[in-house]
């Protein structure tokens, strides 16, 4: 029986990642920073090209893509060497980002697969809105309400054929039987590239019978004396992710790990995980994520 606890390493990706064996995880599954913090904040690196949103037409954004691009090379790299061929990268981006983040996935030597995304409702416009010389808004502004965030998934090229990867591996090909969407009369679906939150599956009403519906709930978030971390995916999300490209028991890696939910979800799908988290105050996050995990294990078999 394989060790089940987790290994969740403190430092920056890339520097940690280095000290990782060759072609020792079966799935890289994370949601790096976007690039679009205006001090550079979540990137780990001060912003070199930050501009106001009053006088930038891309607003807050970090904007230094070519940084932003050549960051995500430097980890990207680093996750193709641990990986086993075949293996699968899932990794989320901004929707002002993604391109910079795709292209550096691919050109770290990884094979562009599909585009996720991930509907939700509850997004909140935060741009510029004009106003007249009264203060009142004009109609005029610069942002949309955000209602999706994109992901790459990308393949670590095969050694041989899909099949010989999955054998050998149990990489090359994704689970699509463990993440069928059932249907109210229990007929499965092929598992799409969309994910949907509940505020979008009422609105689609019966087009929603196609989709996974993640279900963020509020409760789910850690917070550990008074810490609690900024921009937590939904566990259910995670989980549907972590299934879809990892084998059973296989070894799942997040080094953007934050308040640890892939870690979480790796441990309820049976899988193992590694963790990396360079912000020492979100440690204890993540380990009240994995004795979460571990005591609805223990409910579960009891
Ligand atoms: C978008 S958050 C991940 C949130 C996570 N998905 C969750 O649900 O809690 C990205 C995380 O990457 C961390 N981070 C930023 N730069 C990093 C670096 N260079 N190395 C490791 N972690 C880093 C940030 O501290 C942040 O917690």
């Amino acid at each position: 029986m394989q060790d089940p606890t987790p290994t969740i390493l403190c430092g920056d990706a890339t520097a940690v990642l280095s000290t990782l064996d060759d072609s020792s995880v079966h799935a890289v599954v994370t949601d790096p920073p976007y690039g679009l913090d205006a001090a550079g904040k979540m990137l780990g690196q001060i912003s070199a090209g930050y501009h106001l949103s009053e006088t930038h037409s891309r607003g807050y954004a970090d904007n230094d893509a070519e940084a932003y691009q050549e960051w995500c090379g430097t980890w990207a790299r680093e996750c193709l060497r641990v990986l086993k061929p075949g293996g699968h990268l899932i990794a989320f981006g901004g929707t002002r980002t993604i391109h910079r983040l795709t292209v550096a996935v691919e050109d770290a030597g990884f094979e562009i697969r599909d585009e996720l995304v991930w509907l939700y409702g509850s997004g909140v416009p935060k741009g510029l809105n004009l106003t007249d010389d009264d203060g009142r808004r004009t109609g005029w502004g610069t942002t949309l309400k955000p209602a999706h965030e994109p992901a790459v998934l990308a393949r670590k090229p095969l050694a041989g054929t899909v099949a010989q990867a999955h054998v050998e591996h149990g990489t090359g090909a994704m689970n699509l039987g463990a993440c069928m969407v059932e249907q109210k009369d229990g007929t499965p679906r092929w598992p799409a590239n969309v994910v949907i939150d509940d505020a979008v599956a009422d609105l689609l009403a019966d087009a929603s019978r196609f989709f996974f519906v993640a279900k963020p709930g509020s409760r789910e978030r850690p917070v550990v004396d008074g810490v609690r971390h900024p921009t937590v995916k939904p566990l259910s999300l995670m989980r549907e992710l972590v299934r879809l490209v990892t084998p059973p028991g296989g070894v799942v890696l997040d080094p953007f790990a934050g308040s640890g939910t892939t870690l979480e979800a790796s441990l309820i799908e049976g899988m193992q995980a590694v963790g990396i988290e360079r912000d020492s105050t979100f440690l204890p996050l993540i380990r009240a994520r994995v004795a979460r995990a571990f005591e609805s294990i223990r409910t579960d078999a009891a």
